[in-house]
């Protein structure tokens, strides 16, 4: 079973959770949802969660306070301070979305005594904290694929302009995998419609997931050989004057094979050549060359 939270300040937004094959998983116990509203963790009148941004421009900032509030209670973490006079970490901190960095040293004692530092009991179980965001690396088919062995998931959506820089730092500066992805090279107005692009991505490769596990297996970008999927053709063998090409149809599989394969090499190389700089060379065979 894989735990997913999300928070967001419109944790209505993924009611849609419930239909579908997601609802379907939902209802076999393979995934379990819960959507949160940032705004609980607020306590002025107005539960306001974002702020101007320090040193001037357009639009409004997540605050960093609210969030930690929410996640320290998500991740079973208790308030610290990031000791920033050890710079090794805090470059580590602050570097990829790829790793985490090491837990910071610097602890401090909490109120009943205890290093507040020290992992929970629980860290194994400890969710990969995610936050979607334009200006991250690009989430992949291979990041799915990582993150959907993931136990528990969570997702913090950002609005308005985004959030403070310093809460995924802090949060790695704690020993929690943090990631940050961008799902394209456009803006939207929150991470809410890029968590449930992420979301999709990642589940349906949970085994049970799918109707049928093979539709994983030969799909675009999915394995070390990423190329773009072949074009798809079901019956009628002719429509409207169009027809599907005579080699489908002779029942000849490893001519089917091979006209799918040169397609699909042809196809990534036309629409995707950056796909096609990627490939591993040795995963192509004498034939695939001359295509
Ligand atoms: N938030 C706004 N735009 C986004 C994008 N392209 N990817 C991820 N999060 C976003």
């Amino acid at each position: 079973m894989m735990k997913i939270d999300i928070v967001s300040v419109f944790p209505e937004y993924f009611d849609v959770l419930n239909l579908s094959l997601f609802g379907k998983a939902q209802a076999k116990g393979l995934v379990e949802v819960r959507a949160h509203n940032l705004r609980d963790w607020t306590h002025d009148v107005h539960h306001s969660v974002d702020d101007t941004p320090v040193g001037g421009g357009a639009g409004m900032v997540m605050k960093p306070a609210v969030w930690a509030e929410c996640l320290d209670d998500l991740l079973g973490l208790a308030p610290t301070v990031v000791d920033t006079t050890d710079t090794t970490d805090m470059a580590a901190a602050d570097d990829t979305a790829d790793d985490a960095a090491p837990a910071a040293s610097g602890a401090i004692a909490d109120d009943d005594g205890t290093d507040i530092n020290d992992a929970p009991a629980d860290s194994a179980d400890r969710p990969v904290l995610i936050f979607p965001n334009p200006s991250a690396p690009l989430f992949t088919q291979h990041d799915a694929t990582e993150l959907s062995h993931a136990g528990h998931l969570l997702f913090g959506c950002g609005r308005y302009e985004g959030y403070d820089a310093r809460i995924p730092q802090y949060y790695r500066a704690q020993g929690v995998d943090v990631r940050e992805y961008s799902i394209g090279d456009y803006v939207l107005n929150g991470g809410e419609v890029a968590v449930s692009v992420m979301l999709e991505a990642i589940t349906r490769l949970l085994p049970g997931f799918m109707g049928n596990a093979d539709s994983i297996v030969e799909e675009s970008y999915t394995g070390e050989n990423a190329l773009l999927e072949h074009r798809q053709y079901t019956k009628p063998a002719e429509w409207r004057g169009l027809k599907v090409p005579d080699i489908l149809l002779s029942g000849d599989h490893g001519k089917v094979d091979r006209f799918r394969r040169d397609e699909a090499i042809a196809r990534t190389n036309e629409i995707r050549p950056d796909l096609i700089g990627r490939l591993d060379c040795k995963a192509l065979d004498k034939a695939d060359r001359k295509t």
